[in-house]
């Protein structure tokens, strides 16, 4: 009796260990479903756009770190006008530099929303000669271009009169509980509120370093979200909540842990406009730190800053169309792509098309007129210009027939075929990539 007992119990726990199995990998693959598109993305533009473009200074900071008063800070409410601001002009400039979602500040930590909230006068309907939403034609605008429309919203506002602190000197309270509850029902209110006007496809939180996930109440604002949009993908500064990596203005020199992650990057070094800052990155400059992120399986969120009547810079709009020229020539070679080779095999980055029969090879220059590959198994069926379509002479050494050792191959690559940016090669291999 009591081994059949005993068969009986141990079978009930198989059972139950098959079905947590089996829910686990449910949920699995249902994430990785939610991530797909971000995962194929590989470009993104982050927007700052806010009263700082009207001095052109640091975006919240300045008073935080009190370069300038409050007061005086947000004097420039009064110069946000957004006369020529064109939704479906940005909208087109984002589209041709090859990117596939757009992440616009909703509310920087200086606390001036974006949109119409009903939470606060503290909007640019209300307090600025804007005096209209500026989120809801942006959205529109994308998602009838087919682009993911991203959000970013600042937990901390150092505005709210119930937020504990408001510069780096300056404290409101200590421990005030009362205070906190309103603070967080006011933001979460926030949260709400933006999800049933816009629904975006992506969240992007950031300030979450002053405070803990217990105290933004993390975990539910994360299921709000969700519970709302299954779908929706929240980066990684929900204080632990997040599905993404978000590395910021410092290029990773190893692929990260995470499997999905993004780095944020100015395009000179402000996030907003700033007149005075000439330091911009050069076209080139942009596409060779992209190469690296995508050859590392990761994003790039390239910020722009839109001067306060909505105009984007000139010099922004000449790097974002060189990166669209580049990005749609070498198509194939980006989106949907995983990260490529490892760095012993060649160098420079490299992606690999999902199922890892076809390696693409990025280089600068004119990589002394051949290119070495090694430590790669396969045989290569073919070598062709991404962009081009030219075949190009593979020639494989130091692979005897008595050796299983991977080669090395050299692939010739005449000047004709140069990208004046970065040339990418195809190989298509014999089957999976094999590496040594
Ligand atoms: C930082 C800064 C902020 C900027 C953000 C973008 O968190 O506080 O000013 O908006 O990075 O990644």
């Amino acid at each position: 009796m009591t081994t059949v007992y005993r068969c009986f119990q141990r079978g009930c726990v198989a059972v139950l260990m098959l079905m947590c199995i089996t829910l686990t990998a449910a949920a699995q693959q249902k994430s990785e479903d939610r991530m797909k598109w971000f995962g194929d993305a590989r470009l993104g533009i982050f927007i700052h756009w806010g009263i700082y473009s009207v001095n052109g200074i640091d975006e919240s900071w300045s008073f935080y770190n009190e370069q300038i008063s409050y007061d005086d800070y947000m004097k420039q409410l009064n110069g946000f006008t957004a006369t020529d601001y064109d939704p479906e002009a940005w909208v087109r400039l984002i589209k041709e530099s090859g990117a596939r979602y757009a992440v616009l500040t909703s509310k920087h930590h200086d606390g001036v929303a974006l949109w119409d909230t009903k939470l606060s006068s503290l909007n640019v309907v209300d307090s600025t000669p804007a005096a209209r939403d500026l989120i809801r034609p942006f959205i529109n605008a994308l998602r009838k271009s087919g682009l993911k429309a991203g959000l970013y919203y600042s937990l901390l506002d150092w505005s709210h009169p119930d937020y504990p602190n408001m510069t780096r000197s300056v404290k409101r309270y200590d421990t005030d509980t009362i205070r906190w509850a309103r603070f967080v029902k006011f933001s979460h209110g926030q949260i709400a509120e933006l999800d049933r006007e816009f629904r975006p496809d992506l969240w992007w939180f950031d300030g979450d370093w002053e405070q803990s996930a217990d105290m933004w109440r993390a975990p539910e604002i994360r299921k709000m979200i969700l519970d709302s949009n299954p779908d929706a993908i929240i980066n990684s500064r929900l204080a632990g909540y997040g599905d993404y990596g978000t590395p910021e203005q410092g290029l990773p020199v190893r692929p990260p842990q995470e499997k999905y992650w993004e780095l944020c990057m100015t395009i000179n070094d402000s996030w907003g406009y700033q007149g005075n800052d000439r330091n911009y990155k050069s076209p080139s400059q942009v596409i060779r730190i992209f190469a690296e992120c995508i050859g590392m399986g990761g994003n790039l969120l390239l910020d722009i800053g839109p001067k306060p009547d909505g105009t984007i810079p000139e010099e922004q709009v000449e790097v974002l169309k060189e990166l669209g020229r580049w990005t749609s020539k070498h198509s194939q070679a980006i989106f949907g792509t995983v990260a490529g080779l490892p760095k012993e095999c060649f160098e420079g980055p490299s992606t690999m098309k999902s199922d890892s029969t076809v390696v693409f090879l990025f280089f600068k220059g004119n990589c002394g007129g051949e290119l070495m590959l090694e430590g790669v198994k396969n045989r290569i069926n073919k070598a062709f210009v991404v962009g081009n379509g030219t075949n190009l002479d593979v020639k494989e050494y130091l692979r005897p027939s008595w050796s299983d050792h991977a080669g090395v191959y050299f692939i010739k690559v005449p000047e004709e075929v140069l990208d004046d940016q970065m040339t990418v090669i195809g190989l298509s291999l014999d089957g999976k990539l094999k590496t040594e």
